[in-house]
């Protein structure tokens, strides 16, 4: 495994701020322009099935927009194949969706659901988007999402950020040598490598520096940091600290 390690900026949180008050601003392709100048090598949006922060409106703004590509966070409806069969984004990521979660809770349930998925990823492939499963780091998820034509596997990192800011500092290590072990067997199987959720300065050294990982994707602490010392700043400092880790 070489090549940089990539960096997609998540911007959901920019239109949060936008929709607590209703207005048009902060805009989210605003940011997903500035991100790409900052040196995003991607942007990514959730488009949430209750759109709370992400509209149908911004997807096909930044479609139009960006120049770099977009990866397209969903939960596996047919409302959201058709959107993403529609754009046909570089890369569709398919993650659990609950309607009373704040976020992202868990990683999807590939085995409990393979022939489902099966079904539902190949029109997406074929339409020549990249899938993405956003999984924990359990051998069967990967397994199971290699089998059915997963392109990529990103890596549920919640967990050990988590862990790593309650100070459980044993068990986050455990936890990260089981995302280690993840990206070991997923990169085994073929499929490529992402990890996201939850990722800081202090927690994401160690996992950029997985070899395996080709992709981080960072939101949450990017847009808040970006409070303090603006968005470029922001996406400049975390991608400094993926580099040193990396190596
Ligand atoms: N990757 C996936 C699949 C996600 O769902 C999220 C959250 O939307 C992220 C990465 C980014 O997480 P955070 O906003 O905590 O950095």
């Amino acid at each position: 495994m070489t090549g940089k390690l990539r960096l997609g900026v998540n911007i959901d949180h920019v239109a949060t701020v936008r929709n607590a008050r209703g207005s048009a601003y902060p805009d989210p392709v605003r940011a997903g322009l500035l991100a790409e100048e900052a040196g995003a090598d991607g942007i990514t949006a959730h488009l949430r099935e209750d759109r709370r922060h992400i509209t149908d409106d911004d997807i096909e703004r930044l479609m139009a927009s960006l120049t770099r590509p977009l990866n397209f966070e969903m939960a596996a409806t047919a409302e959201m194949q058709a959107i993403a069969l529609r754009h046909r984004p570089h890369a569709v990521c398919i993650v659990p969706e609950k309607r009373e979660e704040r976020t992202t809770e868990g990683g999807l349930d590939v085995a409990g659901d393979d022939n489902r998925l099966a079904d539902f990823i190949a029109p997406l492939s074929a339409a020549g988007s990249r899938v993405s499963m956003f999984i924990g780091h359990d051998p069967r998820q990967i397994e199971v999402s290699a089998r059915i034509g997963a392109a990529v596997v990103e890596l549920h990192t919640g967990h050990y950020c988590d862990l790593h800011h309650e100070g459980r500092f044993t068990e986050r290590d455990a936890e990260l040598a089981a995302l280690k072990e993840g990206a070991r067997l997923a990169h085994s199987l073929g499929l490529e490598v992402h990890a996201g959720h939850g990722l800081t300065y202090d927690t994401v050294g160690p996992v950029a520096a997985i070899p395996e990982v080709m992709e981080l994707n960072i939101g949450h602490f990017l847009i808040g940091e970006a409070i303090f010392v603006g968005l470029k700043d922001a996406i400049a400092e975390m991608r400094r600290a993926m580099d040193a880790a990396r190596g």
